[in-house]
C-alpha cells in the first residue's frame, strides 16, 4: 500500500493486470462491484448501464470473435486456427469478464454525459477491486463493433458496448507506468 487512506491506496495501488491465477471470482464478488458501479454519478439518473457477466462457456467465445476479427489478414490457414485456439484459451483462463453497456439516450447530449457516466462505473469496479484483493485490466477496441460479440452479449438494437474489464486474482502486479505530474497540466486562475 502506498498510501494510508484506504481510496488513495486503492487508487494508486491500481495497475492493468495482465496475468491472473485460477482462483475464481465469486457471484457475491461480482454483485459487491457492480454494485459500486451503479453508484457512479449520473446526471439527470438516466441509469443507462447494462452489466454483462461472461461465464467460462461465453469468455472462450469472446476469444474466438475477437481471434477471428484480428486475423482477418493472416492468410495461413494453420497459423490462423494456432493463434484461434491460442486467444480462446487466453480469454477462457481470465476468472471473470465483465461487459459494460450503454443504453443509448435518443438526445446526442444525454448520451455523451451517459457515456462519461459508463466510465466512472467502470473506474468505482477498477478501484473497488483493489479494495477486494481482486485486479482488472480494461478492453476496448475494434472488437466491440463486432456484430457477432453484439450477439453474444444480447445487446439490443441502441445498445453500445463500452468496454470489457478482465477481472480476477493477480498472478503478477506490473510495475505502475510513469505519470507526468498533475502540476504540470494544472493552471490556477486568480
Ligand atoms: C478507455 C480505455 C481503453 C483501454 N483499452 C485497452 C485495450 O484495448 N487493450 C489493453 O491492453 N489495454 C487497454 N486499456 C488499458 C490501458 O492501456 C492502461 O490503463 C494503461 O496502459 C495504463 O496502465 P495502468 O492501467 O496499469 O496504469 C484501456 C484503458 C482505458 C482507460
Amino acid at each position: 500500500m502506498t498510501d494510508s487512506t484506504p481510496v488513495f491506496a486503492a487508487i494508486e495501488d491500481r495497475r492493468s493486470v495482465k496475468r491472473f491465477t485460477e482462483r475464481a471470482v465469486t457471484p457475491a464478488d461480482i454483485e459487491r462491484l457492480l454494485d459500486l458501479a451503479v453508484l457512479a454519478p449520473n446526471h439527470r439518473m438516466t441509469e443507462p448501464w447494462r452489466f454483462v457477466v461472461l461465464g467460462p462457456e461465453a469468455r472462450r467465445s469472446l476469444g474466438d470473435i475477437k481471434a477471428r476479427a484480428r486475423g482477418r489478414w493472416i492468410t495461413d490457414p494453420e497459423a490462423l486456427e494456432a493463434a484461434r485456439l491460442r486467444m480462446i484459451e487466453s480469454l477462457g483462463e481470465i476468472p471473470c469478464i465483465l461487459a459494460f453497456v450503454q443504453r443509448l439516450d435518443d438526445d446526442p447530449a444525454v448520451r455523451e454525459e451517459d457515456y462519461a457516466t459508463l466510465w466512472m462505473a467502470v473506474q468505482n469496479v477498477l478501484v473497488g477491486a483493489v479494495a477486494m484483493g481482486l485486479g482488472t485490466h480494461v478492453k476496448t477496441g475494434a472488437v466491440l463493433e463486432e456484430p457477432e460479440l453484439r450477439t453474444l452479449l444480447g445487446v439490443a438494437e441502441g445498445e453500445r458496448i463500452v468496454g470489457l474489464v478482465h477481472l480476477g486474482e493477480p498472478a503478477e502486479i506490473p510495475p505502475a507506468k510513469a505519470r507526468t505530474p498533475a502540476r504540470e497540466f494544472t493552471r490556477h486562475l486568480p
